[in-house]
């Protein structure tokens, strides 16, 4: 199996935990694209009563094409279980997130959420976090002066560009994602607490703390991994 037919595997395998009446976080990216799929065929065929609260305006344009009901985080008086995609997960089960510049809601949502579930292909498990590079969302005023503070620091960072236009990537909220290239992280929470603190970030895409399942796809079927 390719990495696209892994990532369909989980995707597939995630839905199997919603049940009818749930309030479902959902989250962004390839593989969360799959497990949208996945979902709105059962509120088709099965007539499943879900409530999606989305992270990304990509995600809430997909679920609204299915016929998934929407309602926004504030909407809400809880969330039973959020669905993500990860972009790499530590062997202690801590993750970056945000490769595709949704981290913000998609954090807001998931710790608001009463269990959260990240589905990745094999390829997204490392033993340290680092090799993918630390996306931090900062606002565009002032962060040419958070870019150099990140540099002196020997952070490595560098503004996210969009190949596309060549332009710096904006998020749903309109802001700047510098990406902290730094191989191996050997202080996640020190890190998180460090960028957290900058004024002008908004958010950093250290995830810790805060996974209950990871579902790999692996070339022999989907491992549902209990943290
Ligand atoms: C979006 O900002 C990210 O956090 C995604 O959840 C993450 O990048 C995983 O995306 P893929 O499933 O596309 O690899």
């Amino acid at each position: 199996m390719d990495q696209n037919q892994l990532k369909k595997l989980v995707g597939e395998k995630s839905v199997e935990f919603v049940k009818d009446n749930m309030i479902l976080g959902l989250g962004t990216g390839t593989t969360v694209k799959y497990m949208v799929d996945a979902l709105g065929k059962r509120v088709q065929e099965e007539g499943l009563h879900i409530t999606g609260v989305t992270t990304s305006e990509r995600t809430a344009q997909q679920a609204k094409s299915l016929g998934i009901p929407l309602k926004s985080v504030d909407e809400v008086d809880h969330i039973d279980l959020t669905i993500d995609g990860s972009d790499e997960i530590s062997s202690d089960f801590q993750g970056i997130k945000g490769g595709g510049a949704a981290l913000l809601f998609e954090k807001i949502v998931a710790i608001n959420s009463d269990k959260v579930m990240w589905i990745v292909d094999e390829s997204k498990l490392s033993p340290k976090l680092g090799s993918f590079p630390l996306p931090v969302e900062v606002i565009p005023y002032g962060s040419q002066k958070v870019f150099e503070r990140f540099e002196k620091k020997g952070l490595n960072p560098k503004f996210r560009i969009d190949p596309q236009t060549n332009e710096r990537v904006r998020t749903d909220s309109n802001n700047y994602v510098i990406d902290l290239y730094l191989h191996e992280i050997d202080h996640p929470h020190t890190l998180a607490k460090y960028l957290i603190s900058q004024v002008g970030v908004v958010e950093q895409g250290l995830f810790l703390d805060m996974v209950n399942t990871v579902i790999v796809g692996r070339q022999d079927g989907p491992e549902v991994i209990q943290v």
